[in-house]
């Protein structure tokens, strides 16, 4: 197979250029990739001298160039998205940009050439979720984010392109992923580095937020998984059943890193937090048998271990005086100056 892999060089889509290139020795890789801030031909690295794959820098949105590459591939799999809930509610306009009209461009050229095409979401789509429930394909989407509704709105085209036009698409909705080369504007690649530095670690609310963690080479396997056998049409859930309360994966960080917890800083809430995601993954399990091979633990000490061997990687993004510098100012100089003044809280 010859894969159109868009978003191939952020952080899950380079996990899954790099699984195709080794699990299937006969398929070939196109990564259409617009290399924004989270993006870096860096991720590639590793597979970068792999004939099979080659590189194309250009946007999602861009039809005429989408047009070309689609014609020439047998499917596609959209990673292209901007991914990060803090920097929707501070500046929404990009979100629209790749995560709507993004979409909407690959499902023209997805019809237009009769290709197959994956899409890539997350849990968020759903809302938040009250204790004790998980949510189906089936549940309605009730996203409170810029992020999450921009999402939304790309599940919705391609349900409607589905149901208009007869385009093959299925979508995956995957929960928190982690990893190598994850842009440490997350959770746990922020934190990781902060801690190595002695530097705080900036926690929203209660800390009490409940995600579920999926090793990025799991999340790549179910999107494999429904880019090879999905039904047309359909939507997967991609859980890992490893749902924590943040504050337990602040302190598991800091306790296997051999840091003090009194880097622990309460800070303001994220405006909207959705206080938990979980989901049912019954589906992609029953259907296919997908389920993730790696526990919280190994996924996380993975992860953490790939920072510690990386500075040099996070060094780049975190020490130049781009973006990140402006972002990290921006979202937590005021916060952490406030929490400073503050009596430490118990999580
Ligand atoms: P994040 O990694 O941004 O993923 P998402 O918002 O898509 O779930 O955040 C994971 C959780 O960690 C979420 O509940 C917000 C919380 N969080 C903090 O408490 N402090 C932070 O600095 C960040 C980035 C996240």
């Amino acid at each position: 197979m010859h894969i159109l892999i868009t978003g191939g060089a952020g952080f899950i889509g380079s996990t899954y250029v790099q699984l195709v290139l080794e699990r299937y020795p006969d398929d070939h890789v196109t990564v259409l990739d617009a290399l924004t801030y989270a993006g870096s031909q860096h991720n590639l690295d590793h597979v970068l001298a792999e004939a099979r794959l080659d590189f194309v820098h250009g946007n999602i949105a861009d039809a005429s160039l989408v047009d070309d590459l689609v014609g020439q591939v047998d499917a596609v799999v959209n990673f292209a998205a901007e991914t990060h809930v803090d920097r929707s509610l501070l500046d929404p306009e990009a979100f629209m940009r790749s995560n709507v009209h993004g979409v909407y461009v690959l499902l023209g050229a997805a019809r237009r050439h009769s290709r197959r095409l994956v899409q890539v979401s997350t849990d968020e789509v759903y809302g938040d979720v009250p204790t004790g429930e998980h949510s189906t394909e089936r549940d309605p989407l009730s996203p409170r984010s810029p992020y999450s509704a921009a999402k939304a709105g790309g599940d919705l085209l391609c349900q409607s392109f589905v149901v208009s036009y007869g385009t093959d698409v299925v979508v995956t909705r995957g929960c928190n992923t982690i990893g190598p080369r994850q842009y440490p504007e997350k959770l746990v690649p922020l934190f990781v580095m902060n801690a190595i530095r002695d530097e705080p670690l900036p926690v929203y609310g209660d800390g009490m937020q409940v995600r579920d963690w999926l090793h990025a080479e799991d999340h790549a396997a179910a999107i494999d998984v429904a880019l090879r056998r999905g039904r047309a049409g359909e939507v997967y859930n991609v859980g890992a059943g490893n749902e924590r309360p943040n504050i337990d994966v602040v302190k598991a960080i800091l306790a296997y890193l051999g840091k003090e917890e009194s880097l622990i800083r309460y800070v303001s809430d994220r405006p909207g937090h959705d206080r938990r995601y979980a989901l049912s993954w019954e589906k992609i399990r029953t259907e296919f048998g997908w389920t993730p091979a790696q526990s919280f633990e190994q996924t996380l000490r993975h992860t953490v271990d790939w920072y510690v061997d990386n500075p040099a990687w996070w060094s780049a993004i975190r020490d130049g005086s781009g973006d990140f510098a402006r972002y990290y100012a921006q979202q937590y100089g005021w916060r952490l100056s406030a929490a400073s003044a503050m009596p430490a809280q118990e999580g």
